[in-house]
């Protein structure tokens, strides 16, 4: 057929620089949504999809200030019926928006049933959505889930006169992930202007040390590739911890793990070791937690834990740390990496880069200011059994709040911070209504989320993927 268009959008901004990891504190790079499944779209249909930028306040909350910002959002109007009377918003997360999501995922499915007017509004301080003139840690004061929410209600309030939506528009927010946590909670706070939510893999709970999620990620290798491939993974981890103690072994985790930096030639410090450690337990966080998603087919995405517990279990590689090394290796041409990077003080100094033309600035830092500031997350190797090592404690994670923002961000605020978002929003104590919560069993986020409920009108569907691993379909079972 004629005239189909591959819509990129702005992916190629979003380029791989050498060594910068892949996936961070549990969020991909570009956040951990990504992109929809689905065939190219054609071109008359992207064609009608517009790229348009909102005026958004500053700060909602003191309504002495009145500077505002320009904040990007996506438009597809071409379901809609004469009624104008449902309107659907994607809501936009910790990383680029992406205008692909404007004509493909289950939502558009949705929105041609239903005849809805589709919006995407991307996040603040994320994408091309810049509220400040840089990312200093003054400017992110402004960045926080709170004021998020209030741009959606302003959004709203705007686009219903715009587009001249019905009176009566019922408008549903759509979101996974963070946005997902987001679409429940703008339910939950503008019940007025959100009629109902779709809340897909989102994190409700914060909290400082989640160390749970390692043990999704064990238990999830475990179902793929049993004892085995758990001890394979845990001697791995083992032997890199030894290589790092003397010479020999340091220059064999040069060679093998393709370091940017010798670790041989001195100067790492115990810092440098647990960043390390912690891209190495990353590798297969970043599987797991995407493990045969509907895009999984779909080259580079063709890894699973099977892929990965294969290697682990084969002993023609040699070792086990070179199997852990085979791993990194296939994960490093997935991403084209050309080295691994592990070095603290490189990290932290790329981090506190503050301009809008860093790398960083693809939501790195932003991320990390709010995990700093609202939700810890910090995916720990405190929980027994451990298979990647105990480099890896909240202090680890809660010093690179204090070395890359300032020394106010602290143990003491962090964890105030995660208490707040608890009390503000209700954790999984959430009371709402017309929200629906999906989840995954070997997403480790749906430890933090809501995976069962008694309430009609706030059901959850939690995908266990161990029973439906074997079948071709996932089967949700409603709890
Ligand atoms: C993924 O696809 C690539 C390209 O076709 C192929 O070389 C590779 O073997 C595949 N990997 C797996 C694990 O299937
Ligand atoms: C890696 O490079 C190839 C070829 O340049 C490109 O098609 C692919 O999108 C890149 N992958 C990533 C994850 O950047
Ligand atoms: C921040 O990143 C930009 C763009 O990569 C770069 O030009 C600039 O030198 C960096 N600033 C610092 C202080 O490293
Ligand atoms: C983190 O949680 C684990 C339990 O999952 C616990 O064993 C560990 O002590 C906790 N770490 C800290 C620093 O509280
Ligand atoms: C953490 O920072 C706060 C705010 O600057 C400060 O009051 C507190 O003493 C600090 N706590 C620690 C343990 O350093």
């Amino acid at each position: 057929m004629k005239g189909f268009v591959l819509v990129l959008g702005c992916l190629i901004a979003i380029q791989n620089a050498q060594g910068w990891r892949n996936f961070n504190r549990g969020r991909s790079k570009g956040g951990n949504l990504g992109l929809p499944a689905g065939d190219a779209v054609r071109g008359s249909e992207s064609e009608k999809v517009t790229t348009e930028w909102f005026t958004q306040y500053l700060d909602h909350f003191n309504p002495n200030d009145g500077r505002t910002w320009k904040q990007r959002y996506y438009v597809n109007d071409q379901y809609t019926s004469k009624r104008r009377d449902v309107a659907f918003l994607m809501i936009g997360g910790e990383g680029e928006a992406s205008i692909e999501w404007m004509t493909k995922g289950a939502w558009i499915n949705y929105a041609k049933k239903f005849n809805a007017i589709c919006f995407q509004l991307e996040h603040r301080y994320y994408g091309k959505s810049h509220p400040t003139s840089d990312l200093s840690t003054k400017n992110l004061q402004y960045l926080t889930s709170q004021q998020a929410l209030a741009d959606l209600a302003f959004f709203i309030d705007e686009m219903n006169k715009k587009h001249e939506l019905s009176k009566n528009v019922k408008w549903i927010a759509f979101g996974g992930s963070y946005p997902g946590s987001l679409a429940a909670w703008a339910r939950q706070k503008y019940p007025h202007l959100v009629y109902g939510a779709m809340s897909a893999s989102g994190p409700l709970l914060a909290k400082v040390n989640f160390s749970e999620y390692f043990t999704v990620v064990y238990d999830d290798l475990k179902d793929t590739g049993g004892d085995k491939c758990l001890s394979a993974v845990k001697q791995a981890f083992y032997q890199v911890d030894l290589l790092t103690r003397h010479m020999v072994g340091q220059r064999n985790l040069d060679k093998l793990f393709f370091l940017c930096d010798s670790i041989a030639g001195g100067g790492s410090n115990h810092d440098d070791i647990s960043n390390l450690m912690d891209s190495l337990s990353g590798r297969f966080a970043d599987v797991a937690q995407y493990n045969k998603d509907n895009r999984f087919s779909k080259i580079p995405n063709n890894i699973t834990l099977d892929t990965l517990c294969d290697i682990m279990v084969n002993e023609k590689l040699g070792p086990e740390v070179n199997r852990l090394a085979a791993v990194n290796s296939l994960m490093m041409k997935r991403y084209n990496q050309t080295c691994l990077d592990y070095k603290y003080d490189k990290m932290v100094s790329d981090m506190k880069n503050v301009s809008w033309e860093s790398e960083v600035s693809e939501g790195g830092r932003q991320w990390y200011y709010q995990t700093c500031t609202e939700f810890g997350f910090y995916q720990t190797t405190d929980a027994k059994p451990q298979i990647f090592g105990d480099e890896n404690g909240v202090d680890f994670y809660v010093k690179q709040c204090t070395d890359v923002f300032g020394p106010e961000f602290n143990l003491t605020t962090v964890e105030r911070g995660v208490e707040r978002s608890n009390i503000l929003y209700g954790a999984l104590d959430i009371q709402v209504s017309n929200v629906i919560f999906v989840h995954g069993s070997y997403d480790p986020w749906h430890v933090l989320g809501i995976t069962r409920s008694n309430k009609p009108l706030s059901p959850a569907i939690y995908i266990d993927c161990k029973f439906n691993s074997h079948s071709q379909h996932l089967i949700p079972k409603i709890k």
